[in-house]
């Protein structure tokens, strides 16, 4: 009992000082200097000039990198499931929209894991190209839909958002609908299908529940080192749609626009890399382990992010802790790797943690190498005026406001999935 409360007070104490230790810095004048590492010289400091060159020689070491050490490896392929539609109507969302609702099943040794994809697409388009996000508090609260069918998961998870018991989960239907510009997206002609990301893995540190434990050795608790940590499981889930995709008549999979804000804006942007599928990206307010500069500590850190959610990235990122001068990349190369596909990178002027500045300069440097496809990218460091987008094929924008996803956003995307698609 005496040791019991001895290690919850050094659990208090231990949260405690390293919540109040530390101190971003958003002040220009005190980033350190850093050198960036340059997207086309290798590893070894040979020049890249040539796209082969880059394809061959360049990519992959830079994937490999992140693979081993940032996102983490997945340890074997797992890609078999059975997919179920639950539900269909052909009238949503005032008339314009078919709905799908597909539960993807996948089994192994006993286990099951099974999410659900919520799908609008437009009537009026035979195959149609689509935008695919996952959402943070469930599928029924992107839409004031009924028919929209509430996870178990959620409805397990619901507590930690003060909504405890199913009884209360209706009421939050519909309310994340300021984040889904839905009719925008229908009217433009794109589909829409999101996933409650809980159910691919849930958001917290245990990696006895979601897709890990399918792919452990024997006895095996957590993932090695160098293993998938959450934004990669994430990942894998998003290339799980897009295999769906491919077998569905109704959805262009050459045309799939993988989205994500915040904390699954990185995992857009990693998703971009490992599946080369994914026609286009967007990362909305991605910020640290996302779009942002690692190397300029500005708002949140590598120490940082992996002390607050250890499980997100593989355990040989927490190597870079305080130590971001040691990494040999930086993300505008986690950028590159979707080159020379259209991405959209996005900023909001008062979401500092993210480090607006930085997630810019990121997307600036990752440019060369959509030169090198001939692609255009980011053709200034000067960083453009607050909502005064550059849509090339690798575009930014900075709006006005804070960290959120807003009808501005959605305007600017479906704008430039229009042009680049
Ligand atoms: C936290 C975290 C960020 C993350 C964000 C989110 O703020 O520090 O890295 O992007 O949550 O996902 O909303």
């Amino acid at each position: 009992m005496k040791e019991l409360f001895f290690i919850a007070i050094l659990f208090v104490f231990h949260t405690q000082s390293s919540l109040s230790q530390f101190e971003p810095n958003y002040e220009e004048s005190k980033i350190p200097n850093f050198d960036l590492p340059d997207p086309l010289t290798t590893f070894d400091g040979k020049k890249i000039s040539r796209k082969g060159q880059w394809k061959r020689t360049r990519r992959p070491e830079l994937y490999a990198f992140f693979e081993e050490n940032v996102y983490g490896k997945i340890p074997a392929e797992f890609n078999d499931f059975s997919a179920k539609v639950l539900e269909q109507g052909d009238n949503a969302i005032n008339g314009k929209a078919k709905r799908r609702q597909v539960e993807l099943s996948f089994e192994k040794n006993g286990r099951t894991l099974q999410f659900t994809m919520l799908i609008y697409l437009p009537k009026n388009v035979k195959k149609a190209p689509i935008f695919l996000g996952y959402n943070f508090l469930g599928n029924h609260t992107i839409a004031e839909d009924e028919n929209i069918i509430i996870s178990k998961a959620w409805a397990r998870n619901s507590d930690k958002y003060g909504i405890s018991g199913n009884k209360f989960t209706s009421a939050t239907r519909g309310i994340r609908t300021n984040r889904w510009a839905v009719e925008k997206i229908l009217d433009a002609g794109f589909g829409l299908a999101t996933i409650y990301y809980g159910e691919v893995d849930p958001d917290k540190d245990d990696f006895s529940d979601g897709i890990h434990p399918f792919l452990y050795n024997q006895g095996q608790q957590k993932p090695d080192d160098n293993e998938w940590g959450s934004i990669a499981a994430w990942a894998w889930g998003y290339s799980r749609a897009m295999d769906y995709f491919e077998k569905s008549k109704e959805i262009n999979s050459s045309k799939v626009v993988v989205f994500g804000h915040s904390r699954l804006g990185k995992t857009a942007l990693w998703a971009g890399a490992t599946d080369e599928r994914f026609a286009a990206v967007i990362s909305n307010d991605s910020g640290c382990g996302g779009a942002a500069l690692s190397k300029r500590k500005v708002g949140e850190t590598v120490g940082r992010i992996n002390d607050i959610f250890p499980y997100w990235f593989c355990t040989n990122f927490k190597a870079y802790n305080n130590n971001e001068e040691a990494l040999p990349v930086d993300q505008h190369e986690l950028l590159a790797l979707i080159a020379p596909r259209p991405l959209y990178v996005a900023s909001a002027k008062e979401d500092q943690w993210a480090d607006p500045k930085g997630e810019f300069l990121s997307a600036y440097h990752a440019s060369e190498v959509y030169g090198l496809f001939k692609k255009e990218g980011i053709p200034t460091d000067q960083m453009p005026m607050v909502n005064q987008p550059i849509q090339n094929t690798l575009a930014y924008h900075i709006r006005t406001g804070i960290h959120d996803v807003t009808d501005f956003d959605w305007e600017q995307y479906i704008k430039w999935a229009k042009q680049q698609l």
